[in-house]
């Protein structure tokens, strides 16, 4: 892998720059700005190396349709605020765009492509859609860590056409994961949550082997509960998930690894609803569970007194609400408490955790924190994710 800390003559250079800028949006606002704080030193190397740079990202999931509430246009207008420079931004359709039309002007230093999971090919790792975004550019850069796990065609395609090299944040997280995994001490211990369900369930059989306790929260716990014959009314949930849950319990018992899901919950009746304390049996139809109740925070947290090491992903409930979010803050001070007193080594991972921990003012209170979700656990499991392999 080639960092492109470590390129001479940029200069004039147009690079097509992968960056993950899918951070959280609430009414066009963005509400949590780490993602795009992590990726401004590479983008002040490439302007002071005078290269022309054609940002390419996605946002949410649209699955290959215009979504407007997707548009990266309020990340634009960030970046511009955080670099005081004009950056373009590209809304018209990719297909039709002549890239004679790109840094005609001298001063045009930076264009930034509207949501590339707007075209169906982004996902479908579409070789006539890599080299069309390969022909507006002369070198490719992959500063995106947190989508490397994805064959996606911005990510995996792109590198077959242009000479390509690892962004910054890239050659950071990708250091510390090493250096995590291989020196970590036991007992080892992992919270898993969130709400990307269908990402994370695949992940853990992998993991079991690897961990002494695998605590699941958030929206995946849901197919654990009601795995246990227990009504999960209108929470959220993956379907047809009753057979890898059967997996995980049967593999986790052969490992010796303790698999922990809720015992008691917070439920309501929507979103923004009042938060009302349930045991598992007592969950109704039309409820949703938000949050982890007070016996299994109790119980995470005394997991947490007999670990050596916490990796934590995902948030325990829907935090974006108050109401919500206690689970999640009683974990992250347990974690901080004990890394105070340099008797765990914590590493925290995800969008939605690192907002989490902004809000609590506490990111620099755990040992290192990754922007990345899926793919940190994916590298966590050992495997070879796409977007790295595609570099070397
Ligand atoms: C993330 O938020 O983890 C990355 O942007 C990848 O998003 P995805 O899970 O929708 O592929």
């Amino acid at each position: 892998m080639r960092s492109i800390i470590n390129e001479k003559n940029l200069k004039n250079k147009k690079i097509l720059l992968r960056l993950d800028l899918n951070v959280p949006l609430h009414k066009n606002k963005i509400t949590d700005t780490t993602r795009i704080d992590k990726i401004i030193p590479t983008l002040n190397f490439l302007i002071k190396e005078k290269a022309k740079i054609i940002i390419l990202s996605h946002i949410g999931r649209p699955k290959g349709k215009v979504v407007k509430e997707l548009s990266l246009k309020p990340v634009c207008e960030e970046l511009q605020n955080k670099l005081g420079k004009k950056i373009r931004l590209i809304d018209e359709n990719i297909k039709e765009i002549n890239n004679k039309n790109f840094f005609n002007n001298y001063n045009e230093e930076i264009f930034i492509l509207e949501n590339i999971r707007f075209y169906s090919e982004e996902e479908q790792n579409d070789n006539k859609f890599a080299e069309l975004l390969s022909n507006l550019g002369d070198m490719y850069v992959n500063e995106a860590f947190s989508c490397s796990h994805r064959a996606h065609t911005s990510i995996y395609k792109i590198p077959k056409f242009l000479p390509s090299f690892s962004g910054l944040q890239l050659d950071l997280e990708v250091n510390a994961l090493n250096k995590i995994t291989h020196e970590i001490s036991r007992p080892i211990t992992c919270i898993i949550g969130g709400s990307k369900i269908s990402t994370k369930i695949n992940v853990i059989k992998n993991l079991i082997p690897k961990f002494d306790n695998i605590i699941i929260v958030g929206g995946m716990a849901n197919n654990f509960i009601e795995y246990f014959g227990n009504s999960v009314g209108k929470s959220v949930k993956d379907k047809n998930c009753d057979k890898i849950v059967d997996e995980i319990i049967s593999l986790s018992k052969k490992e010796k690894c303790k698999i922990i899901y809720p015992e008691d919950v917070i439920v309501s009746k929507d979103l923004n609803g009042s938060p009302q304390k349930k045991e598992l049996s007592e969950i109704l139809s039309d409820e949703m569970i938000l949050d982890i109740g007070p016996k299994t925070i109790e119980k995470i947290t005394k997991i947490i007194d007999n670990s050596k090491t916490i990796l934590w992903n995902g948030p325990a409930g829907y935090f974006e609400n108050p109401n919500f979010a206690y689970g999640s803050i009683q974990i992250a001070k347990k974690i901080i408490e004990n890394n105070k007193a340099n008797k765990i080594f914590s590493v925290a991972g995800g969008g939605d955790t690192v907002s989490l921990l902004n809000n609590l003012n506490a990111v620099n209170e755990f040992n290192f924190v990754s922007t990345a979700g899926g793919a940190f656990l994916e590298y966590l499991e050992g495997k070879n994710l796409p977007g790295i392999t595609a570099l070397n």
